[in-house]
Protein backbone atom coordinates (compact mmCIF):
# COMPACT_ATOMS: atom_id res chain seq x y z
CA UNK A 1 0.00 0.00 0.00
CA UNK A 2 1.16 3.39 -0.71
CA UNK A 3 0.67 5.05 2.54
CA UNK A 4 -0.05 8.94 2.29
CA UNK A 5 1.77 10.82 4.51
CA UNK A 6 0.06 12.47 7.08
CA UNK A 7 -2.35 13.84 9.07
CA UNK A 8 -5.54 15.26 10.62
CA UNK A 9 -5.91 17.40 13.32
CA UNK A 10 -7.59 16.70 15.91
CA UNK A 11 -10.03 18.68 18.01
CA UNK A 12 -9.91 16.63 21.03
CA UNK A 13 -13.75 16.52 22.46
CA UNK A 14 -13.43 16.52 25.89
CA UNK A 15 -15.39 14.10 27.89
CA UNK A 16 -18.23 15.88 29.41
CA UNK A 17 -20.04 13.61 32.68
CA UNK A 18 -23.73 14.50 33.14
CA UNK A 19 -24.13 14.75 36.59
CA UNK A 20 -27.63 13.03 37.39
CA UNK A 21 -29.88 14.51 40.71
CA UNK A 22 -30.23 11.51 43.04
CA UNK A 23 -34.63 12.00 42.59
CA UNK A 24 -33.80 12.04 38.92
CA UNK A 25 -35.56 9.11 36.92
CA UNK A 26 -32.79 7.35 34.89
CA UNK A 27 -33.35 8.07 31.27
CA UNK A 28 -34.38 4.81 29.09
CA UNK A 29 -31.07 3.62 27.59
CA UNK A 30 -29.97 5.21 24.56
CA UNK A 31 -29.40 2.24 21.60
CA UNK A 32 -25.91 2.53 20.72
CA UNK A 33 -25.18 4.22 17.53
CA UNK A 34 -25.27 2.13 14.44
CA UNK A 35 -21.26 2.32 12.89
CA UNK A 36 -21.18 0.64 9.26
CA UNK A 37 -18.71 0.80 7.12
CA UNK A 38 -19.58 1.76 3.86
CA UNK A 39 -18.16 0.41 0.76
CA UNK A 40 -15.64 3.65 -0.12
CA UNK A 41 -16.13 2.58 -4.62
CA UNK A 42 -20.03 2.22 -3.83
CA UNK A 43 -22.42 4.94 -4.88
CA UNK A 44 -23.49 5.63 -1.22
CA UNK A 45 -19.85 6.71 -0.43
CA UNK A 46 -18.61 8.61 -3.18
CA UNK A 47 -19.41 12.49 -2.81
CA UNK A 48 -18.60 11.52 0.94
CA UNK A 49 -15.02 10.17 0.10
CA UNK A 50 -14.41 12.73 -2.72
CA UNK A 51 -14.54 15.41 -0.01
CA UNK A 52 -13.40 13.65 3.02
CA UNK A 53 -10.21 13.04 0.72
CA UNK A 54 -9.52 16.23 -0.83
CA UNK A 55 -10.03 17.45 2.83
CA UNK A 56 -7.30 15.07 4.18
CA UNK A 57 -4.73 15.23 0.99
CA UNK A 58 -5.03 19.83 2.55
CA UNK A 59 -4.48 18.64 5.90
CA UNK A 60 -1.85 16.05 5.09
CA UNK A 61 0.18 19.49 3.29
CA UNK A 62 -0.50 21.46 6.04
CA UNK A 63 1.24 19.31 8.52
CA UNK A 64 3.89 18.38 6.69
CA UNK A 65 4.91 21.85 5.54
CA UNK A 66 4.01 23.34 9.48
CA UNK A 67 6.39 20.67 10.98
CA UNK A 68 9.04 21.23 7.97
CA UNK A 69 8.51 24.64 8.75
CA UNK A 70 8.78 24.99 12.47
CA UNK A 71 11.97 22.86 12.24
CA UNK A 72 13.55 25.31 9.83
CA UNK A 73 12.90 28.10 11.92
CA UNK A 74 13.00 26.64 15.67
CA UNK A 75 14.32 23.39 15.59
CA UNK A 76 12.62 20.24 16.95
CA UNK A 77 11.48 21.92 20.10
CA UNK A 78 9.53 24.56 18.92
CA UNK A 79 8.04 22.12 16.13
CA UNK A 80 6.17 20.41 18.86
CA UNK A 81 4.33 23.41 19.53
CA UNK A 82 2.77 23.02 15.81
CA UNK A 83 2.42 19.34 16.05
CA UNK A 84 -0.32 18.38 14.76
CA UNK A 85 -2.72 20.89 12.46
CA UNK A 86 -3.31 23.27 16.11
CA UNK A 87 -3.48 26.17 14.26
CA UNK A 88 -6.60 25.38 11.39
CA UNK A 89 -9.39 27.52 11.43
CA UNK A 90 -13.00 26.84 12.17
CA UNK A 91 -15.84 28.74 11.33
CA UNK A 92 -19.33 27.95 13.21
CA UNK A 93 -17.71 24.08 13.97
CA UNK A 94 -16.87 23.73 9.61
CA UNK A 95 -13.40 24.15 9.26
CA UNK A 96 -12.63 27.05 7.03
CA UNK A 97 -12.98 27.03 3.12
CA UNK A 98 -14.18 23.35 3.86
CA UNK A 99 -17.78 23.98 5.45
CA UNK A 100 -18.24 20.72 4.45
CA UNK A 101 -15.81 19.11 6.90
CA UNK A 102 -16.81 18.96 10.48
CA UNK A 103 -14.16 17.68 12.01
CA UNK A 104 -10.50 16.50 11.93
CA UNK A 105 -8.74 14.21 14.29
CA UNK A 106 -5.48 12.16 14.32
CA UNK A 107 -5.76 8.93 16.21
CA UNK A 108 -3.67 5.82 17.14
CA UNK A 109 -3.54 2.88 18.87
CA UNK A 110 -0.60 4.11 20.16
CA UNK A 111 -1.14 7.57 21.22
CA UNK A 112 1.01 10.36 22.42
CA UNK A 113 -1.91 11.98 24.40
CA UNK A 114 -4.99 11.02 25.54
CA UNK A 115 -6.49 13.82 24.08
CA UNK A 116 -6.17 11.94 20.70
CA UNK A 117 -7.55 8.76 22.19
CA UNK A 118 -9.83 6.86 19.54
CA UNK A 119 -14.23 7.03 20.14
CA UNK A 120 -15.90 3.77 19.66
CA UNK A 121 -16.17 4.50 15.65
CA UNK A 122 -12.43 5.43 15.19
CA UNK A 123 -11.67 2.10 17.10
CA UNK A 124 -13.58 -0.11 15.05
CA UNK A 125 -11.69 1.75 12.01
CA UNK A 126 -8.01 1.53 14.04
CA UNK A 127 -8.83 -2.37 14.63
CA UNK A 128 -9.77 -2.94 11.04
CA UNK A 129 -7.07 -1.53 9.44
CA UNK A 130 -4.76 -3.14 12.12
CA UNK A 131 -6.49 -6.44 11.14
CA UNK A 132 -6.36 -5.98 7.57
CA UNK A 133 -2.32 -4.91 7.68
CA UNK A 134 -1.79 -8.53 9.47
CA UNK A 135 -3.76 -10.54 7.03
CA UNK A 136 -3.57 -8.84 3.58
CA UNK A 137 -1.07 -7.65 1.27
CA UNK A 138 -3.38 -4.69 0.51
CA UNK A 139 -4.65 -3.21 3.44
CA UNK A 140 -7.43 -0.30 2.71
CA UNK A 141 -6.20 3.25 1.93
CA UNK A 142 -9.78 4.47 2.74
CA UNK A 143 -12.32 3.90 5.22
CA UNK A 144 -16.09 5.25 4.57
CA UNK A 145 -18.17 4.87 7.39
CA UNK A 146 -21.57 6.36 8.37
CA UNK A 147 -23.07 6.04 12.08
CA UNK A 148 -26.47 6.72 13.47
CA UNK A 149 -29.77 5.28 13.64
CA UNK A 150 -31.39 3.54 10.87
CA UNK A 151 -33.57 6.62 9.12
CA UNK A 152 -31.88 9.16 11.18
CA UNK A 153 -29.42 11.78 9.99
CA UNK A 154 -26.24 10.39 10.31
CA UNK A 155 -22.69 10.97 10.78
CA UNK A 156 -20.13 10.25 7.93
CA UNK A 157 -16.62 9.66 8.69
CA UNK A 158 -13.59 9.37 6.52
CA UNK A 159 -10.67 7.41 7.57
CA UNK A 160 -7.05 7.70 6.15
CA UNK A 161 -3.93 5.19 7.36
CA UNK A 162 -0.97 7.43 7.69
CA UNK A 163 2.68 6.04 7.94
CA UNK A 164 5.55 6.79 9.41
CA UNK A 165 7.89 9.12 7.06
CA UNK A 166 11.38 9.72 7.66
CA UNK A 167 10.93 13.33 9.51
CA UNK A 168 8.12 11.71 12.19
CA UNK A 169 11.01 9.32 13.60
CA UNK A 170 12.63 12.56 14.79
CA UNK A 171 9.83 12.51 17.38
CA UNK A 172 8.05 9.11 16.96
CA UNK A 173 11.48 7.30 16.55
CA UNK A 174 13.60 5.74 19.44
CA UNK A 175 13.31 8.06 22.82
CA UNK A 176 16.70 7.39 23.28
CA UNK A 177 17.46 9.04 20.15
CA UNK A 178 15.63 12.46 21.00
CA UNK A 179 18.23 15.09 22.56
CA UNK A 180 17.40 16.23 26.16
CA UNK A 181 15.84 19.21 24.96
CA UNK A 182 13.73 17.19 23.23
CA UNK A 183 12.83 14.42 25.29
CA UNK A 184 12.24 17.01 28.09
CA UNK A 185 9.87 19.10 26.44
CA UNK A 186 7.55 15.76 25.49
CA UNK A 187 7.87 14.61 28.25
CA UNK A 188 6.77 17.48 30.28
CA UNK A 189 3.36 17.92 27.84
CA UNK A 190 3.36 14.65 27.49
CA UNK A 191 3.96 12.51 30.73
CA UNK A 192 2.98 9.37 29.09
CA UNK A 193 4.00 9.11 25.87
CA UNK A 194 3.18 5.52 24.23
CA UNK A 195 3.97 7.13 20.64
CA UNK A 196 7.92 6.56 20.01
CA UNK A 197 9.55 3.17 18.90
CA UNK A 198 8.12 3.73 15.78
CA UNK A 199 10.56 3.29 12.26
CA UNK A 200 10.05 4.71 8.98
CA UNK A 201 7.35 2.82 6.78
CA UNK A 202 5.29 1.77 9.41
CA UNK A 203 1.69 2.45 10.19
CA UNK A 204 0.80 5.05 12.56
CA UNK A 205 -2.51 5.81 12.88
CA UNK A 206 -5.12 7.34 10.81
CA UNK A 207 -6.38 10.76 9.95
CA UNK A 208 -10.03 11.09 10.20
CA UNK A 209 -12.56 14.03 9.23
CA UNK A 210 -15.94 13.87 9.80
CA UNK A 211 -18.00 15.20 6.01
CA UNK A 212 -21.71 17.08 6.51
CA UNK A 213 -23.14 17.55 3.20
CA UNK A 214 -25.70 19.91 4.67
CA UNK A 215 -25.39 23.30 3.82
CA UNK A 216 -24.02 25.20 7.01
CA UNK A 217 -26.67 27.80 8.65
CA UNK A 218 -25.53 30.33 7.04
CA UNK A 219 -25.99 28.80 3.36
CA UNK A 220 -29.38 27.86 3.50
CA UNK A 221 -31.75 30.06 1.79
CA UNK A 222 -33.69 32.50 3.77
CA UNK A 223 -37.62 32.04 4.25
CA UNK A 224 -39.24 34.53 2.22
CA UNK A 225 -41.85 36.62 3.88
CA UNK A 226 -45.56 36.45 2.85
C1 LIG B 1 8.27 17.93 16.27
C2 LIG B 1 7.88 16.65 16.77
C3 LIG B 1 6.95 15.81 15.94
C4 LIG B 1 7.13 15.35 14.67
C5 LIG B 1 8.31 15.60 13.76
C6 LIG B 1 5.98 14.53 14.37
N1 LIG B 1 5.13 14.50 15.43
FE1 LIG B 1 3.38 13.47 15.55
N2 LIG B 1 3.03 14.23 17.36
C7 LIG B 1 3.83 15.14 18.00
C8 LIG B 1 3.16 15.65 19.16
C9 LIG B 1 3.69 16.70 20.10
C10 LIG B 1 1.90 15.00 19.19
C11 LIG B 1 0.78 15.24 20.20
C12 LIG B 1 -0.03 16.38 19.62
C13 LIG B 1 -1.22 16.76 20.47
O1 LIG B 1 -1.01 17.32 21.56
O2 LIG B 1 -2.36 16.48 20.02
C14 LIG B 1 1.85 14.12 18.06
C15 LIG B 1 0.77 13.32 17.77
C16 LIG B 1 0.66 12.55 16.64
C17 LIG B 1 -0.46 11.72 16.31
C18 LIG B 1 -1.76 11.60 17.09
C19 LIG B 1 -1.84 10.39 17.98
C20 LIG B 1 -1.06 10.57 19.26
O3 LIG B 1 -0.07 9.86 19.41
O4 LIG B 1 -1.44 11.41 20.10
C21 LIG B 1 -0.18 11.11 15.13
C22 LIG B 1 -1.04 10.12 14.37
C23 LIG B 1 1.11 11.61 14.71
N3 LIG B 1 1.61 12.45 15.65
C24 LIG B 1 1.71 11.27 13.52
C25 LIG B 1 2.88 11.86 13.05
C26 LIG B 1 3.38 11.63 11.74
C27 LIG B 1 2.77 10.72 10.69
C28 LIG B 1 4.52 12.40 11.62
C29 LIG B 1 5.40 12.58 10.42
C30 LIG B 1 4.79 13.09 9.23
C31 LIG B 1 4.71 13.09 12.88
N4 LIG B 1 3.68 12.74 13.72
C32 LIG B 1 5.77 13.91 13.16
C33 LIG B 1 5.10 15.51 17.63
C34 LIG B 1 5.67 15.27 16.41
Amino acid sequence: MKTPLLLALSLAAATHSLAQSSSAVAPPAQPAPQIVFVDPDGPEAAEIRRIGESAMNRLSFTMVSELNTAIAKGGLEAAVDVAHLTHLKWVNSRLENWPQITAAKLTSLRLRTPLNSPDAADKLALDRIKEELSSSPSPSSVLVQRIGPAGGTPEWRVYRPIGVAPVCIRCHGNAENQSATLHAKLMERYPVDNATGFEAGQWRGLMRVTVDLTPPPSAKPAIKQP
